[in-house]
């Protein structure tokens, strides 16, 4: 960019003039939050009780089946396109492989139908990964040293993105980290017929302090033996993350996300900018715990911040963000 490109001098240009009225703040406003930039992020569970309130996400509730089919209606309602659903396990279903993540009638093929069937035009997106299922709480099966098993893993993964499909997901979304799952998940969705069903993959996925609440929403706290750091990526690296996307597109991934949000922008921006793909941002449990926690104590105006943390993730280039806080962003979006 060179000087005359953008000439400084004052007063012909006070950029202040720009700023002065609502009317031409809106005219001249670089990017644009509506709520077809959201995805609900959304924890099901598989009792009886409508709503279990998340202790660590002030807001968050687990929904039962129905009160997930309602959702979906309120989604559609709000114009949000699409929610990703989260499951919270019954302790005694989960295993040391996480086998009832295969079960064709387990909680997620349950609420993908049932939302479907309530609300046809909402996209479903499904987590790929063992962890909501296995009683280590890790994202795929492990040896007796606690690794976790890469090719031995995808299988299983493969097996329940078919599961998913074939419930009715409209987009799966592996979230493990494991090597060449895309790939895999791919070729078992055209195998089985599947072609039009979309893979989202969370390509770069970092081991992350901020997953804390995630793992209380969903029961895997207590269980998680270890740290995930031999799969997820070091918070340290930026070009392995280019790496991972390069992979995940090249194997048969139709969008790709970076997680956590907030703290990674600059991945969000060097993904967007280098791959021509639609690259969405997870906004997870910690950074909404933090912003809520915040707000209850009255230290921030939790709504202002909520608005300009997501507005945050489209001027870094992202298509769109995950977050728990989509019903509320939509609703004030209007
Ligand atoms: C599991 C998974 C995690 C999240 C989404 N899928 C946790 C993890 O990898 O440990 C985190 C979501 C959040 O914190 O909101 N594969």
């Amino acid at each position: 960019m060179t000087h005359s490109q953008f000439p400084q001098s004052f007063p012909a240009t006070r950029l202040r003039r720009l700023r002065q009225a609502p009317w031409v703040r809106a005219l001249t406003a670089e990017h644009l939050l509506t709520p077809a930039d959201l995805i609900w992020a959304m924890v099901v569970h598989d009792g009886d009780a409508p709503r279990i309130p998340v202790e660590a996400m002030p807001g968050v509730d687990r929904l039962n089946v129905d009160e997930a089919a309602k959702a979906a209606i309120r989604a559609e309602a709000l114009g949000i396109p699409a929610i990703a659903i989260f499951p919270h396990i019954n302790p005694a279903d989960k295993d040391d492989d996480g086998s009832e993540s295969l079960n064709p009638d387990g909680l997620i093929p349950n609420c993908i139908r049932a939302m479907k069937a309530a609300a046809p035009n909402v996209g479903i997106i499904c987590d790929v990964a063992l962890d909501p299922f296995t009683s280590h709480g890790h994202d795929g099966l492990i040896d007796q040293s606690g690794y976790v098993l890469n090719d031995e893993t995808t299988a299983v993964l493969v097996e329940q993105a078919l599961v998913q499909a074939e419930a009715g997901a409209d987009v799966v979304a592996p979230s493990d980290m494991m090597d060449g799952r895309i790939g895999a998940i791919r070729a078992g969705l055209e195998g089985d017929g599947h072609t039009n069903t979309l893979i989202l993959s969370y390509a770069a996925k970092y081991a992350s302090g901020f997953y804390g609440p995630y793992r209380e929403a969903i029961g895997s706290a207590t269980a998680l033996i270890g740290d995930k750091k031999t799969y997820q990526q070091d918070p340290a690296n930026s070009d392995e993350a280019l790496r991972e996307v390069a992979m995940d597109i090249a194997e048969g991934a139709d969008m790709v996300m970076v997680k956590p949000g907030l703290p990674y922008l600059d991945i969000v921006r060097r993904v967007s900018e280098t791959f021509a793909i639609p690259t969405f941002a997870f906004q997870v449990s910690g950074e909404y715990a933090m912003i809520q926690a915040a707000a209850q104590n009255g230290w921030i105006d939790g709504d202002r911040v909520m608005l300009e943390s997501l507005i945050s993730f489209k001027r870094a280039g992202a298509s769109g963000i995950i977050t728990y806080f989509a019903e509320k962003a939509a609703e004030q979006l209007g």
